[in-house]
């Protein structure tokens, strides 16, 4: 028996996994006045969000068939792989299916053309933020994939995270800035903060003292980004600024420093990575010509 079609127009949607982002993501749903129904592997991890007024669903084709719209947020991209392989034959063609589970932009377009040899529509999100951002409007999903897919869903991912864009129409792209932005850029920059105040921390420097200064640092990192964009866009890799032979000298002194106390792994990959710029012949250019290592 055919399952009836949905309207796109249904205030019904599905979220699959409870974990805390799920979570949180159903409770933002809950919150715009959104019908939610949910699925859980583990079912007594949902309670809560039922008890807050989301239905349980006891089965993924049920949660799947019961909305136009999934939003499936799991441990990784075999989890959601093995979702899809679950609903492929279950009458679910038609529907459309957000995945907000982090992966790799290969993960990405292996799960469109599974999504879409079931019939489903296929949207991939990487989550900038965390669950206690979900449903207010600095929370960020970046989405990538059909963009009319992404007109007809546009007002179930700005509910859960409010300045929610769409990045690309290929549907790897959200995961391509993801592993950018989020991870070589975001990850590694917090990871070497934490390295920073721990070597701070051990030499006598205070938390009040750093916490003073994170405005500061973070403020000229901005500037700084944006000024390496513009040389890159414009090729033009001369600087009256700092040479990569400064960064280099003084990146060794830090790592050296650093090394006195503890490990200094952050410091030495870029003192390391300066280095390296300075032996091909980059030495007097601005840090941004490391791009072309
Ligand atoms: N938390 C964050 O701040 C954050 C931020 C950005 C992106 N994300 C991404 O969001 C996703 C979920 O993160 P989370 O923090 O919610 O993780 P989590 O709390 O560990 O939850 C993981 C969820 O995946 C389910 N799951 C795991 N293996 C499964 C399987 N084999 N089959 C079916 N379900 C399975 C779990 O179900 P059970 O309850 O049954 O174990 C649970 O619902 C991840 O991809 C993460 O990278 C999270």
């Amino acid at each position: 028996m055919p399952t009836e079609s949905l309207s796109a127009n249904s205030p019904t949607v599905a979220v699959l996994g409870m974990g805390n982002m799920g979570s949180a993501i159903a409770r933002a749903l809950l919150a715009a006045g959104r019908t939610v129904v949910v699925w859980n592997r583990t079912p007594e991890r949902a309670d809560a969000v039922i008890a807050e007024g989301a239905t349980a669903m006891t089965t993924v084709s049920a949660a799947v068939r019961a909305a136009p719209v999934t939003i499936v947020c799991l441990s990784s991209s075999d989890d959601v792989r093995a979702v899809l392989d679950e609903v492929a034959d279950q009458d679910v063609a038609g529907r459309a299916v957000i995945n907000v589970t982090s992966g790799t932009p290969a993960d990405a377009q292996a799960l469109s053309d599974r999504a879409s040899t079931a019939g489903i529509g296929y949207l991939d999100g990487v989550i900038g933020a965390y669950p206690e951002q979900m449903g207010t409007a600095e929370a960020l999903i970046m989405v990538s994939g059909a963009p009319e897919l992404w007109e007809t869903y546009r007002d179930v991912v700005v509910a859960v995270a409010g300045r929610s864009t769409h990045v690309g129409d290929e549907v790897a792209a959200a995961n391509v800035i993801d592993a950018g932005l989020t991870g070589a850029f975001y990850m590694s920059s917090l990871v070497s903060f934490i390295e920073a105040v721990r070597y701070m921390n051990a030499v006598g420097v205070s938390n009040d003292a750093v916490a003073e200064l994170v405005a500061y640092a973070t403020g000229v990192l901005q500037h700084q980004m944006l000024a390496a964009l513009n040389h890159i866009d414009e090729g033009n890799l001369e600087t009256d600024q700092a040479t990569i032979t400064v960064f280099a000298n003084a990146s060794a002194a830090f790592a050296e420093a650093m090394g006195t106390v503890g490990e200094a792994t952050m410091i030495e990959a870029a003192a390391d990575i300066c280095r390296r710029g300075v032996e091909a012949g980059m030495g007097d250019q601005d840090l941004s010509a490391l791009h072309k290592l």
